[in-house]
């Protein structure tokens, strides 16, 4: 029970990544507000108790800043924001359209900013909290076909930086995990052999499962990790050593 008491709002919550934390964080004690863009989906793993579904689209401040209010009538306070959610719409740079590079800059990147500025008043109020972003291999090393996703995930590790230079004084926690390939829709359309080639150039031989990046939360929103801020954690299998 490392969550005990704990309340803890997760962005795309509703599947992949953020779903496994939702379970994982409820099972640590945690209240959790699962705050997703898919309804349906949502819906089905709240349980009217100690998980909660709230509709939102982290791109949109008025919808998030809605819902965090809502999370705050329901649960009272927040101590863990967990930026997660996320979108990928690849193609190589001369392929790229803007509108594809500008919704995965304004999901990926501005949606961290936004969620932040909305939870941080009641992190500081309360003198305590903990922040973390979703990163990316991608944002670490870049990759082929993901201008835009990596231009937004690098610009994570920059924001979680920053903020940890400017709230660490006022108890707050910022730190990024910064995942390899892990098995979710995400990655549903990369070809079998594309996936056999990642795995073998992975030293732990395998892809990553959403519970390996969940463990990696759960730590970082833990009390274990108090004296860890503005670090960006590779949870990859060791690819990008
Ligand atoms: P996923 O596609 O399974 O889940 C993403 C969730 O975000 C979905 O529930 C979706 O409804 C929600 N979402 C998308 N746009 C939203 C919006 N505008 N507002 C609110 N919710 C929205 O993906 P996965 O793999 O679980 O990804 C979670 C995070 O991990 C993302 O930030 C992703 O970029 C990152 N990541 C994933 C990797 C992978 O290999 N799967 C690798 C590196 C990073």
């Amino acid at each position: 029970m490392r969550l005990m008491g704990k309340t803890a709002v997760i962005t795309g919550g509703a599947s992949g990544i953020g779903l496994e934390a939702v379970k994982l964080f409820a099972s640590e004690g945690a209240n959790v507000a699962m705050v997703d863009f898919n309804e349906l989906e949502g819906k089905k793993y709240a349980n009217g108790s100690n998980i909660l579904f709230f509709q939102a689209d982290v791109s949109n401040r008025e919808s998030v800043d809605r819902s965090i209010q809502d999370v705050i009538e329901a649960f009272g306070k927040i101590d863990i924001l967990i930026n997660n959610a996320g979108i990928s719409k690849d193609a190589t740079l001369r392929k790229m359209t803007i509108e594809d590079f500008q919704k995965v800059i304004d999901v990926n990147l501005t949606g961290v900013f936004h969620c932040t500025q909305a939870v941080l008043p009641i992190m500081l109020e309360a003198g305590k909290g903990k922040i973390i972003n979703t990163s990316s291999i991608a944002g670490v090393g870049g990759n082929f076909g993901q201008t835009n996703y990596s231009a937004a995930k690098a610009g994570v590790i920059g924001l979680t930086k920053t903020w940890a230079k400017e709230l660490g004084r006022k108890g707050i926690n910022v730190n990024a995990v910064a995942p390899g390939f892990i098995e979710t829709d995400m990655i549903s359309t990369i070809p079998e052999h594309i996936l056999m080639q990642i795995k073998l150039i992975t030293p732990s031989n395998r892809l990553g499962k959403p519970k390996d990046i969940a463990n990696a939360y759960l730590f970082l929103a833990s009390d274990e990790s108090d004296f860890i801020n503005g670090h960006v954690l590779s949870v990859d299998g060791g690819m990008m050593k």
